[in-house]
This record gives structure tokens, C-alpha cells and sequence, in this order.
């Protein structure tokens, strides 16, 4: 955290509301799911402008699939589309693309064009955007414990040997810091099975604003809270 302005070295989004937007303007979901392409190029552009160095945004959980066929099916598609058509733009500002969360589960199309992001923008060095599909934070605390009792099995790691560290490692935001702030648009004031490790001590930002109405202002706003909040860590305060 760069100390001098307070600014988050990184910033975690769950873009939520997206559905009462839509309820709100008389439209189906899915129509408040397009609406929400514009606010992520917001997000990115604030992110990029404050100096934050990595975003990572909320994007589709585990529990998402459970919502009706014909809205995943949306969501795919506007996924894949917003991918591709955003690829170039977030070269252009040097945004490397990065996805967590379990990949098999999406259509080779899905994957590939992931997969062709992340290689495009690999050489990004202002923002790491993380973008977490079929994310479940407990399902990324699983997998992680199994890989860990692999290598413990193998002979490769002594039990004792297990700290936080080598949990955090065996994460998939293990190149990265913990979130410094997590945000939440739509009034809701829960975290939803998202980064529940590593935003351990994440100052939380809830806002009423629903996802599709998020501007480079309300970026702005979480950012200005979180410079006035007083991470103390568990210990106690230096004033
Ligand atoms: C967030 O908006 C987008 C996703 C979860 C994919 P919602 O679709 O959850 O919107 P609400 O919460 O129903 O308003
Ligand atoms: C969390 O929002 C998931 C994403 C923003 C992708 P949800 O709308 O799915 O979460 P709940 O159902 O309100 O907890
Ligand atoms: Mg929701």
C-alpha cells in the first residue's frame, strides 16, 4: 500500500444488483447484465488512473449456474463477446488479464477465449485485472487443501511445515496481494463465497449504488473511505 495517499494496492469488486437494475427500469435481467459492461470499463479505468495494482472483479460465482438456463446462458455470451471486444482496449492501457475460479466447468469457447486474453495482455505492467468466473472461495480453500495433502502424501512437504504462507500459495490468487478493500455495490452487506482468505483484513465498502449505475466517481468515493479507515491489524491504534 502506497502509504503517502493510502491507496489500496489492490481493490476487489463484487458487482452486484445488476438484476433490480433492470426490475427497476422495467427490462429483463439480462439487459441489466449489458448494462453492466460500462461500469467494469469505469472500474478499470479509475483503478488505472489511482495507481491501484490489481482489480479484481466478481464477475460469476459457483452458485451462479443454479439461476435460470436462458440468464447463464446470457451470461456466457456476453462474457466471451465483452472478452474479446475489451481485449484490445485493455492492451492499449497495459491491463494484463487474469481469471480465478475453476475453468472446466465453461464451454471450450468460454476457455479459449480466456485463455487468448490472458496471453494478449500478458505483458500489462499498470493493472493486473483478475476477473473471477465460477469462483467459489470455499471450493479454492478445497482445492487447495487437497493439493497440499498431495504433496504431503508424496513425501514432497512435511505437515508441520504448513503455514498461511503455503496456503496462500496454494490459492489461485497466490501472485498477488490480499485485497486492502472490498467492495460491494446493491446495498448487500455479505461477501458471497468470495476471497473469504485473503480479504481476512479487507476494509469492506458497501454501497447502495446497484452495479450498472457504478462511475469513476464511486470508485473514487470507496477509494477516499478507505484512505480515512485505520487498518490496525489487531493491534492498537498509533494516534
Ligand atoms: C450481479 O447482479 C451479476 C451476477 C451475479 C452475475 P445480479 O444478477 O446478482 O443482480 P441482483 O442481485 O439480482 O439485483
Ligand atoms: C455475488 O452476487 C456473485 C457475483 C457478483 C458474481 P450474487 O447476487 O450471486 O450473491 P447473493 O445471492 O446476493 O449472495
Ligand atoms: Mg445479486
Amino acid at each position: 500500500m502506497n502509504e503517502e495517499k493510502r491507496i489500496p494496492r489492490h481493490v476487489a469488486i463484487i458487482m452486484d444488483g445488476n438484476g433490480r437494475w433492470a426490475q427497476q427500469h422495467g427490462k429483463e435481467r439480462c439487459y441489466g447484465h449489458m448494462q453492466g459492461v460500462e461500469p467494469v470499463r469505469s472500474a478499470i479505468r479509475a483503478a488505472v488512473r489511482n495507481g491501484v495494482e490489481v482489480l479484481t472483479l466478481y464477475a460469476f460465482s459457483t452458485e451462479n449456474w443454479g439461476r435460470p438456463r436462458e440468464e447463464v446462458e446470457a451470461l456466457m455470451e456476453l462474457l466471451c463477446r465483452s472478452v474479446v471486444n475489451e481485449t484490445p482496449e485493455l492492451r492499449r492501457q497495459g491491463v494484463r488479464i487474469r481469471a480465478i475460479g475453476e475453468r472446466s466447468a465453461f464451454s471450450s469457447e468460454v476457455r479459449d477465449r480466456l485463455r487468448e486474453a490472458e496471453e494478449l495482455t500478458a505483458g500489462g505492467g499498470r493493472l493486473t485485472l483478475v476477473l473471477a468466473l465460477n469462483y467459489s472461495s470455499r471450493s479454492e480453500i478445497v482445492r487447495a487443501a487437497r493439493h497440499l495433502a498431495r504433496r504431503a502424501a508424496a513425501g514432497e512437504l512435511d505437515p508441520e511445515g504448513i503455514d498461511e504462507r503455503t496456503v496462500a500459495e496454494a490459492l489461485y490468487t497466490a501472485p498477488w496481494p490480499d485485497p486492502d478493500l472490498v467492495i460491494r455495490t446493491s446495498g448487500e452487506c455479505r461477501l458471497s463465497n468470495f476471497l473469504l482468505w485473503q480479504a481476512a483484513y479487507a476494509e469492506l465498502y458497501f454501497t447502495p449504488v446497484l452495479w450498472p449505475d457504478f462511475t469513476e466517481a464511486e470508485f473514487d468515493r470507496a477509494l477516499e473511505a478507505y484512505a480515512g479507515r485505520e487498518r490496525r491489524f489487531g493491534l492498537i491504534s498509533k494516534c
